[in-house]
């Protein structure tokens, strides 16, 4: 008998007895579990103490997955400890119910099993879950800047012994099926067809449930834990700073102190995560998860199907940008004038799909996808073409004069160029509306954020089949006008030029980069500009001093301009601001140690500000549409750092006068560059 009583839940018994639960959350996509989900699941499994089954069986009924974690959008509105509280009592409360049952229960999985998801189905006296590649099982709170709440500090460790449950729990990682079957987190890794029929023949003969034996259950014992606490406190150090991160230091103590005793441990995720989730780092990274989604949103894929693309110029980017492109699904040719090129370009692209695929069978199949086309024959039958020839004002438009009749009509003209204005490539077209940009980041497997650049003569149309394809290709698009350096080069450069301008004082690069560290920046400014390509940053620094930063007075450090010159162009010459040395696993060592260790108190404020300032100006100039869009593109585009939440977001955190002060500061201690921009005094 089915039970439609339900919003989100429906309860079906089968012949013997068994209880189906589906979820099914209503008005979205993806399973989430909210205050309205756990509330009416709650109403369920009082019909069910009444009911009585033989056992019962969780499972979703969305394609993409089980249930992908709690609510975040409820996260984010949270307002003090208290209501935090409330709502992990109500999370813990239902999970705790299904794991009192006397019969049997199974959570059946799919898809995404992440985060509260994956507590409900611990909750659960088994798990099986479908062994295709799509499955992704994990804990990945950290990465919100918090930690398993619903029971998973508690339940995770005791299932598969300490090491791996805090190694899965510290990390965020997810696994797949086949790993999660390995390590224990689950019972069964089954094809999609057998689930049905593995949970049935598992509640009619429930074997003895998984739980942690041997050594893996003796990392759990009370002289045990101390020592393992130590070390891995010592690893996340590594990592993380506990001022920047505080979460996963909180689950290691939570760990260290309760493990075994359940109840403790209960009350600790409780007490520990509403404290944590209400701290600025938590509600800054769920900001940044939220920018994520918007970011997200601005490309629609059902607006725009694209199956095949043709890439033009097989160097570092276009290269890269077919691998890619392949590796997502997509049919591709890429098209150079050598073709020595397109065998490196077929060879690298190997290497990263062997990377991210390991099957051969797998790698294969990506790799028949991607089809080296010197004639360029592929630009016919191509939904999106994109051009990633040298940045060359005439080259481009020979090649676009050539390639847009051959073009199918609707097919998508992107160009990757970093600084020519839209419209002067334009020009040449007979519809210079069909002209985007989709200027994608080096290296292109890594970096997820995708500019999509329009002119004042571009089809917007055209502009929102950009965002589309960047969707389809799983990146993130991120609308910019078409003005020298766009936004992320923009921003990132006066920050990177500082940082050479403090080094020729005598600053070491090292101190220099450790500042940065030390604010929250993946890598420090020094280090990037040498993995970039010194020859790169010259050429944008210079591009960018003829157009932008004229009145500004920026000029282009004259030790920039040296190196180059010199033939130290960076970690690819072996030589740079830092000295590359060839046995890779040596550390760089800075080519010019400076003062040593000493660094003067303002540097951190002239790297930073010199950042922030410019991030301004690109605001006020409307190069992207508004501040959420700004901080998205800046966290994802050059990684700045995530806790802060973004650096429209860290102003406000600090406060605009305080802020305007420090420039006024740097403003007369280290000249016009650091002139406000006119937007600061608007503000006040
Ligand atoms: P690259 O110099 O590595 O590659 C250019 C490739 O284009 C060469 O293999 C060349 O043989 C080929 N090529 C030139 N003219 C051609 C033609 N008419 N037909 C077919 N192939 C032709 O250059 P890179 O660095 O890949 O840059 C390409 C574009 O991407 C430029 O517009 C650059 O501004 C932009 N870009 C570069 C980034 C970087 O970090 N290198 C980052 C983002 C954008």
């Amino acid at each position: 008998m089915a039970s439609t009583k339900y919003k989100h839940w429906q309860l079906k018994a089968d012949s013997d007895n068994i209880a189906w639960l589906h979820f099914d959350k209503a008005d979205s996509g993806t399973n989430t579990l909210g205050r309205e989900v756990i509330d009416e699941l709650s109403a369920v499994l009082d019909d069910m103490e009444t009911e009585r089954p033989r056992g019962l069986v969780i499972l979703s009924d969305k394609p993409n997955g089980f249930i992908a974690g709690a609510d975040i959008h409820e996260f984010a509105r949270i307002e003090n400890i208290d209501q935090a509280r409330e709502v992990i009592r109500r999370g813990q409360g239902v999970i705790n119910r299904i794991a009192r049952f006397r019969f049997p229960t199974v959570a059946l999985i799919h898809g995404f099993c992440l985060g509260g998801g994956y507590e409900l189905a611990l909750g659960c006296d088994y798990r099986i879950a479908d062994d295709d590649v799509t499955t992704k099982i994990g804990l990945p709170e950290v990465r919100l800047g918090i930690h398993p709440g619903f029971g998973g500090v508690a339940r995770l460790p005791q299932l598969i012994g300490a090491p791996a449950a805090m190694n899965l729990m510290l990390s965020g990682r997810a696994v797949s099926a086949r790993a999660a079957k390995k390590i224990g987190m689950i019972d069964y890794a089954v094809p999609r067809r057998h689930l049905h029929e593995a949970a049935c023949s598992l509640i009619q003969k429930p074997p003895k449930k998984l739980t942690a034996s041997g050594w893996k259950a003796a990392t759990n014992h009370a002289l045990i834990r101390p020592l393992l606490a130590r070390y891995l406190r010592k690893q996340v150090a590594k990592k993380a700073a506990k001022e920047h991160y505080p979460a996963p230091y909180a689950m290691i103590d939570l760990w260290a102190k309760h493990s075994g005793d359940s109840s403790a441990m209960l009350y600790g995720e409780e007490v520990s995560l509403a404290r944590l989730v209400v701290g600025e780092t938590a509600q800054n990274l769920i900001r940044v998860f939220l920018l994520q989604e918007k970011l997200k949103s601005l490309g629609d894929k059902k607006q725009f199907v694209p199956k095949r693309v043709h890439v033009i110029g097989g160097g570092v980017m276009g290269g890269d940008i077919a691998a890619w492109c392949a590796l997502r699904g997509m049919q591709v040719t890429v098209q150079d004038r050598e073709e020595a090129t397109l065998a490196r370009v077929i060879e690298r692209a190997a290497k990263l799909y062997k990377k991210k695929l390991k099957k051969p069978r797998l790698v294969q199949e990506v790799l028949d996808r991607l089809t080296p086309d010197i004639n360029g024959l592929g630009v016919a039958q191509a939904d999106v073409v994109i051009e990633a020839i040298f940045e060359d004002i005439d080259a481009k438009q020979a090649l676009y004069r050539e390639v847009e009749p051959k073009m199918k009509a609707g097919a998508l003209l992107a160009t990757n160029t970093s600084s020519i204005p839209l419209d002067t490539l334009s020009d040449c077209l007979s519809d210079p509306s069909r002209l985007v940009g989709i200027h994608f980041f080096n290296p292109v497997a890594m970096m997820q954020l995708v500019e999509i650049v329009t002119a004042e003569n571009t089809s917007p149309e055209v502009a929102a089949k950009a965002a589309a394809f960047t969707r389809h290709i799983d990146r993130l698009p991120l609308p910019v006008t078409s003005t020298p350096g766009f936004l992320v080069n923009r921003v990132l450069m006066p920050y990177l030029l500082e940082a050479v301008v403090i080094e020729s004082e005598g600053i070491s690069a090292k101190a220099i980069d450790q500042v940065a560290l030390d604010f929250g920046m993946p890598m420090g400014p020094i280090a990037l500009a040498d993995t970039v390509g010194l020859d790169i940053c010259l050429a944008v620094a210079e591009t960018l001093s003829r157009t932008l930063y004229k009145d500004t007075k920026v000029e282009v450090p004259a030790r920039l301009r040296a190196l180059v010159e010199s033939g130290k162009l960076g970690k690819k010459s072996g030589q740079g601001f830092y000295h590359y040395p060839a046995n890779k696993k040596s550390k760089a060592e800075a080519s010019n140690p400076g003062k040593g260790e000493y660094r003067p108190a303002d540097i951190q404020d002239r790297l930073m500000m010199r950042m922030i300032n410019e991030a301004r100006a690109c605001l006020r100039e409307g190069v992207v549409s508004d501040a959420e869009l700004l901080d998205a593109g800046i966290i994802f585009g050059t990684g700045f750092a995530p806790f802060r939440g973004g650096p429209m977001h860290y102003i406000e955190a600090q406060g605009v006068e305080q802020l305007i002060k420090k420039m006024h500061h740097l403003h007369e201690s280290h000249g016009e560059r650091f002139n406000p921009d006119e937007s600061w005094l608007s503000t006040t």
